[in-house]
């Protein structure tokens, strides 16, 4: 037996309980892992709270991420014993998640933890710091380096944007940071942020596109107005890594910055990207994401406070990263 925190819909209305449960409830899967940490990501937000139709068949677990340790395997790629992560493939929003003390998922769903990274360590960088590092790794492969000059990171007191401003500072870039938060500055600035922009700068629509150059690249976590501006600014040949929705889903937008100044607007999806590319990234975090700043950004907490928090990350009120110690419930 095991807990899990189950979501059920009853009236239209999603309710979670914590919910003892047998092995042989979990979902068909080739490995069975002992989850030991799963995290707080904004989409776990919406599907905690039965938003944006991700979740349609109930009783559901949540979770879209966890890192543990592989108790069966009927797969060759993997062993008991074996400490593995999972971000993606619609896992915690089809398939049951990550919110439950055991899993039951797809090997080729699994990336093997590098060496240097613990099960919680991976799940305080989580789904949302592993796209940062997506984010970063393509602004690399349009031959950003630092000294192309300033990189924004927007949002930069959640999630995604703290583990990209912490990556970028670490590599040797200059980094601005926008936010909405005046009370996250210090922190900001002990994730290696050296100048700080309140994001209603950056969300009041401007006709004009083109702005004066200032950015040689971006890692976008609100999307919407903020987006369009960051376009309107970026410098010549710069890129701007697109990863998320936080202040809105739409792009208005004239094509002037790519036509005049060779902007790079660069897609990031971490749900289906490809294993090796995944595998890149985790190695790539495990290298260049300094641990001591990752426990600086790391709020703890345990399968019972998830829907409050689940309300929380979606109003913008989580600061950093929140990982889940299932075994603690
Ligand atoms: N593409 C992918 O595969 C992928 C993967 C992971 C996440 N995402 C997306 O990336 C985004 C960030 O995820 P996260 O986990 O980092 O969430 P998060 O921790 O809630 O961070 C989002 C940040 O955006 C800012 N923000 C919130 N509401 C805003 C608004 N109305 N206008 C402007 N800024 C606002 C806030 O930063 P400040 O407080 O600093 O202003 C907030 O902390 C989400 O949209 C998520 O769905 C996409």
């Amino acid at each position: 037996m095991f807990k899990a925190l189950v979501l059920s819909k009853n009236d239209d209305v999603v309710s979670a309980n914590i919910e003892e449960m047998d092995v042989a409830q979990l979902p068909e899967g080739d490995v069975l892992v002992s989850v030991e940490y799963s995290t707080l990501n904004y989409k776990d937000g919406l599907v905690l709270g039965g938003l944006g139709g991700l979740t349609r068949e109930f009783p559901h677990v949540g979770g879209i991420d966890f890192a543990g340790t592989v108790e069966e395997s009927a797969h060759a790629d993997f062993k008991p014993g074996d400490k593995v992560v999972l971000t993606g493939w619609r896992v915690g929003e089809v398939h049951w998640g990550g919110y439950a003390q055991k899993a039951r998922v797809k090997a080729e769903w699994l990336v093997p933890l590098p060496k240097g990274l613990s099960p919680r360590q991976a799940m305080s960088v989580g789904t949302a710091g592993f796209t940062a590092m997506l984010g970063v790794m393509a602004l690399e492969g349009q031959g950003l380096t630092p000294g192309n000059g300033e990189v924004l990171v927007t949002g930069a007191a959640g999630g995604v944007g703290s583990v990209a401003a912490a990556i970028l500072s670490n590599l040797g870039y200059e980094v601005a940071g926008s936010t909405g938060r005046a009370d996250t500055h210090d922190y900001l600035r002990d994730m290696g942020v050296s100048s700080i922009i309140d994001r209603s700068e950056l969300s009041e629509s401007n006709k004009r596109p083109l702005e004066k150059e200032r950015w040689a690249g971006c890692i976008d976590a609100v999307g919407g107005t903020t987006l369009a501006r960051v376009l309107a600014q970026m410098k010549y040949g710069g890129s701007a890594a697109a990863i998320g929705l936080a202040g809105g889903n739409k792009l208005e937008h004239t094509v002037i910055p790519f036509l005049l100044r060779g902007v790079n607007l660069l897609g990031i999806d971490s749900v289906m990207c490809p294993k090796e590319r995944r595998i890149e990234a985790w190695c790539r975090i495990a290298k260049d994401l300094p641990l001591e700043k990752l426990e600086n950004m790391v709020s703890e907490a345990k399968l019972e406070d998830l829907p409050e928090l689940g309300k929380q990350i979606l109003e913008g009120q989580v600061r950093g990263r929140v990982v889940i110690d299932v075994t603690g419930s």
